[in-house]
Formats: structure tokens, sequence, C-alpha cells
């Protein structure tokens, strides 16, 4: 049985936790290797409607082990909220492995994360202000504290006094804000790590295992491509790699265990925060696309921005991500358009081209070059083979897949578990 990353192949809110859902039924074992509770991953199943920032989405179907792996950075008291709040809704969290490794996001990271957005003023990135940023920034400098740490209160206690001293230097010296008490942070995260020690495991031998018995798998993205701190829209990114090149390494596996690579993308595009977009569009058409699509954050509740799909983007995405098939979701948000776009190229300063260029400067200048293709008036919503597609929507995925030059493999029609195309093997 196979082990398939299911990774972001946009600006985020692709719908990974949907297709995670959709996979996992079947899957025995889902990791989520990225990022921390910045990321919010909506779920819509016969259990109702999950917004889960944190915990795997495997977690909504019964008996798969939730692995969060080593590569996350966990807010505990968001954690413990988050496995609070599912329990309360009846989800079984027996199945939830915590890595020892995976870094801790303590409450300065949070706090220095808004100081910092607050003092970048009109080039604020627009953070979460999960306090994401600071505490990738401190395990590569060697200054994160992790999740294993909490299980021996009397070195977790030493370590965090080292830390905190500088950065309550930080804060109170560079931003003029309140210094934060030891003794507070260590009784809060002791308390956190005494509820969570059953979760919290060395994980790479259990996956490991899982592979080697031949379990399926599934690799949960975060974030999207376009957010990479390497290949995204730098600086207005992400502080981890959404990659599928990091699913590996933020699970603790070899990249030869991966069998597939799915790349989730929207059959537009949103982003959320600041930073280029190319295809952004700043009319009726986008206001009408966010309001079809509720296109507002599940973290935040912040407006998403909306613009038409671009290929440009999609095949950067799918050749740095190695894509073995696409996942096209919320096709059923553009039922009804009387026509929609796809940009097949940018213009940058009176040439065309057809690269994603590295630098946001040149971004900025880019000019969709769109092609117009006309919309479909049937709704799709109950459609379940690709070819009962109305013909203009049929047209449509097809010549996105030429395009991106990637196969197809599901489309998305609605937010529930049915409401899904399958066209061809995931493996
Ligand atoms: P951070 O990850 O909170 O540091 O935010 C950095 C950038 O990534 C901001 O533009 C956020 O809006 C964006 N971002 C972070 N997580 C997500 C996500 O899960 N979906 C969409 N955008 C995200």
């Amino acid at each position: 049985m196979p082990v398939i990353a299911v990774i972001g192949a946009q600006w985020g809110d692709e719908g990974k936790g949907r297709i995670v859902d959709l996979l996992a039924e079947r899957a025995d074992m889902v990791i989520r290797f990225s990022g921390g509770d910045n990321a919010g991953h909506t779920v819509i199943n016969s259990l109702g409607r999950f917004a889960l920032t944190l915990v795997p989405s495997g977690i909504l179907s019964p008996g798969t082990v939730c692995v969060m792996g080593n590569g996350m950075a966990i807010n505990p008291a968001m954690l413990l909220q988050e496995m609070d709040e599912l329990a309360g809704r009846g989800i079984d969290l027996a199945g939830l492995r915590i890595s020892d490794r995976a870094n801790l996001i303590m409450p300065y990271h949070r706090l220095i994360d808004g100081l910092e957005e607050d003092a970048r003023g009109g080039q604020a990135i627009g953070t979460t202000r999960r306090g994401i940023g600071p505490a990738f920034a401190d395990k590569a400098a060697r200054l994160g504290i992790r999740v294993g740490e909490l299980l021996d209160p009397a070195s977790f206690r030493d370590r965090l006094a080292e830390v905190l001293e500088y950065k309550n230097a930080i804060i109170t010296k560079v931003f003029g804000g309140e210094a934060l008490s030891l003794d507070e942070i260590h009784r809060d995260y002791c308390g956190c790590g005494e509820r969570l020690k059953p979760y919290i495991c060395e994980t790479t031998r259990l996956i490991a295992d899982a592979i080697d018995r031949g379990d399926e798998v599934l690799l949960e993205g975060a974030q999207g491509t376009l957010l990479d701190p390497d290949f995204g829209t730098y600086p207005f990114g992400t502080s981890s790699s959404p990659l599928a090149g990091a699913s590996a390494l933020g699970a603790g596996i070899g990249p030869r265990r991966i069998d597939a690579v799915i790349g989730i993308y929207k059959s537009y595009c949103s982003r959320v925060g600041a930073g280029p977009f190319p295809t952004e569009l700043k009319d009726e058409v986008g206001d009408e696309i966010r309001e079809r699509g509720k296109e507002f954050g599940t973290v935040t509740g912040r407006p998403r921005r909306c613009g038409w799909f671009d290929t440009v983007a999609a095949r950067f995405s799918a050749r740095i991500n190695g894509f073995s098939s696409i996942a096209l979701t919320r096709l059923d948000i553009l039922d009804g358009m009387p026509s929609l776009k796809i940009c097949t190229g940018y213009e940058l300063d009176g040439k065309v081209i057809d690269e994603f260029p590295a630098g946001v400067q040149a971004l900025e200048r880019c000019r969709p070059i769109l092609e117009e293709l006309p919309g479909w008036t049937a709704p799709t919503s109950d459609v379940r083979q690709r070819d009962d597609l109305p013909a203009e929507a049929q047209r449509y995925v097809d010549r996105i897949e030429e395009l991106i030059g990637i196969p197809v493999s599901i489309i998305a029609v609605g937010p529930t578990r049915e409401q899904a195309i399958f066209c061809r093997d995931i493996v």
C-alpha cells in the first residue's frame, strides 16, 4: 500500500484537508509534517463541519493513526483546546501521536510575531500572528525548545530560563514591551506537558513500521507551495516548507518511500495576506468569486484575495514538487460564471515569459496573459463522472490539465466526501 503526499500547489487554502479527509477514509495513518496552527483545514463529512489547525485531518476517520511530525511547530495550549473541542464532539483521540522532536511555539514567539508585524507597518507580511516565523527562526538558530523537553520539568526550566533572558531583552529593549515571566510560562507549559504526555513519543519508528507493514500513509501538507521560504514569493510567505520534498524531512522518512505526490489546486486562485498575486481580480468578478466561495480565512477570518487560475505558477509548482497527479478542488464554485479566464503567461517589462520569477519586485510587475473560456450554467455538484460534467466545464479542466502537463486524478465539486469525481488511479 502506498505513501501519498498531499501538497498545496498555490498560496494555501486549496482544500488539502478536504482531500485528505476523502483519502483518509481508507488510510491507516495521516502525518502532518510542517507548519503549525497557522493552518486551517476545513473538513465537512457525516460527523459535521470541522476546522482543524494542528491535529491531522485523519482524526475524523476512526482507527486512523494521526501523527504530528517533527517538522511541525506546536503551540501546546492551542493543541489542547483543539483536542478538547474534538473530544467534546465525540471524536476519539486515541490514535494521536506527537513527535518529541517537534518544536514548541512559546508565548514569546506569538508576542514577537505581532510586534514584528506592527513594526513593519505598510510592509507587513500579513502573518497569522501565531508565532510561526519566530518559532522556526529559533529552530534554525538553535534556540528552539522541543515537545519532548516538556517531559522533564527541571531541565525544561533551565533551558527556558536561558532562552527567555535573551527573548525578554528583545521584547523590552527592541520593542519597548513588557518582559514575560519564567514562572508563569514554566507552570503553564508543564501543565500542558502533563496532559499531552500520553501522546508524545518518538514517531519515526512508528511511521517506518507502518510503511513496512504496507499500511496506507498520507502526508498532509499545510500552506501552499507559493508560500515556501525558498520557492514562494519570499519574503511574503511562511517559515516552514510546504513542499513534497519537506514532507519526507518533516515526517522522518526517506524520500524514496513516497509513492505518489498529489498537487492540490483550487479551480481559481486565492491568497490571504500580502505579497504578489499576478492574476488577482481587484474588481467585482473577484468579489463575486470571494462571495460564491466564501473565501474568508479559516484561522483569521480575513477576506481572501481572489483571481483567475494561473498556469505559470501552477507549472512551477508542479515542477518543484514532482506531482504525479492533480486534485482540482471547488469546481462547483465556478458554476454559472458567464466566462472564465486562465493565465497562460506573464508580460514582464514588455516581454512575454512563461516562468515564475524569483523576485517579488518582478512578480509585482507581471501582467497576466489571459485566455478566455466559456462558462457553464448546469450545476456540477451532483456530477460523479468526468464525462458527465457540462462540456464547458470539461473543457476548462482539460485546458488546465494540458497547460500544467500533469493528469487530474480527483475533481472536487462540493465540500462533502461524496462530492468528488475520481478520474484515474492516484498511485
Ligand atoms: P505565517 O505562516 O503565520 O507566518 O504567515 C505568513 C504568510 O503565510 C501570510 O501571508 C499568511 O496569510 C500565509 N499563511 C500561513 N498559513 C496559511 C494557510 O494555512 N493558508 C493560507 N495562507 C497561509
